[in-house]
């Protein structure tokens, strides 16, 4: 499995430790069963237990502390969001989407098991995310809980995560165009909506200031649109033994990317720029978010 490269000490520090803490959390909430349907949780385990940055358990988790919030809480919410995240990739990576075959290094979810088995367990988790989400155990407040859940709910939707691939996939007929206005719209949906609900995630939790939540969010959408880029950059430049999926697949594709529409080294630039205007929204905070600064810097130099 490919681990993230480039990072400062400090932060690789900070990501290794949100990995492991995840990976005991999401352990917990996903153990294997004896029951007749347990080859669906063995999918669901093979899609979510295999690796992976856990980049967006970083921004909940370290949204959080910003807030002093109950490291336990902001654990079992960070789970939540990765069961998300590992559904959508499941299903991204079906034949009927970008039929990919490798995914963290391991044969995808479909070529492991089958494509039936596939679209259940990304069912499973999207739905299994929103029972984390309204345990008392993850927050007793159930104004928080319902929070949590109506934010992810708009921010993984149709006019969110599964909005964007819509378009994601509206964007390879060779007959619809796409501009750069409309490439940012979505990636925003398909990328920056998750990432901004972890960071929200963690302003909920701790009961934040609406501009507290809203510099957070804003810090997340620049963010999710350097990351997606810079993803877009990979799937041209790297190597699948560093990035552990498939490469070179957008352009066969059709995608509608920033390296498709302004080159290479114009993306690199733009990348640069949203991750400096990322960072910009964090002042707030008054330095009290190194980690959360110091990770838009490692999302343009990763090479996984
Ligand atoms: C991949 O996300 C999907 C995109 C939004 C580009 P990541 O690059 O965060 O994937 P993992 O979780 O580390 O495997
Ligand atoms: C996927 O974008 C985004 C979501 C899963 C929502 P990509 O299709 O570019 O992601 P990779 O490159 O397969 O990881
Ligand atoms: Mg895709
Ligand atoms: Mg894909
Ligand atoms: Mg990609």
């Amino acid at each position: 499995m490919p681990s993230p490269r480039d990072a400062s000490p400090e932060l690789q520090a900070a990501m290794d430790e949100v990995t492991q803490a995840v990976n005991r959390t999401i352990e917990r909430l996903l153990p294997d069963t004896d029951l007749p349907e347990a080859p669906l949780y063995d999918a669901m385990r093979h899609g979510t237990l295999n690796g992976g940055k856990r980049l967006r358990p970083f921004l909940a988790i370290h949204s959080a502390f910003l807030f002093n919030v109950d490291s336990a809480r902001a654990r079992r919410v960070a789970a939540a969001i990765e069961f998300m995240h590992c559904y959508s990739l499941i299903h991204d990576d079906l034949p009927a989407m970008d039929d990919a075959s490798l995914r963290r290094g391991q044969p995808t979810v479909h070529r492991e098991y089958n494509e039936a088995t596939a679209i259940l367990a990304g069912d499973a988790l999207l739905t299994l995310a929103f029972e984390v989400l309204a345990d008392p155990e993850t927050h007793p407040d159930p104004h928080v809980q319902c929070e949590l859940v109506r934010t992810l709910a708009i921010a993984a939707g149709g006019h969110g995560m599964v909005g964007g691939q819509m378009l994601d996939l509206i964007a390879e007929d060779d007959d619809v165009e796409f501009d750069a206005g409309e490439i940012s719209r979505l990636q925003r949906m398909k990328t920056g909506q998750l990432m901004a609900f972890a960071c929200e995630a963690g302003a909920i939790l701790g009961k934040a200031s609406e501009p507290q939540r809203r510099a957070l969010r804003n810090y997340a959408y620049d963010l999710g649109l350097a990351f997606q880029v810079t993803d877009d950059i990979l799937d041209v430049e790297a190597d699948p033994q560093d990035t552990g999926k498939d490469t070179g697949k957008d352009e066969a594709a059709g995608k509608a990317t920033f390296v498709s529409t302004m080159g290479k080294e114009a993306a690199k630039s733009r990348a640069e720029m949203l991750a400096a205007q990322s960072k910009r929204h964090l002042k707030i905070f008054e330095g009290r978010a190194k980690m959360l600064e110091e990770l838009a810097d490692y999302v343009l130099e990763r090479r996984a």
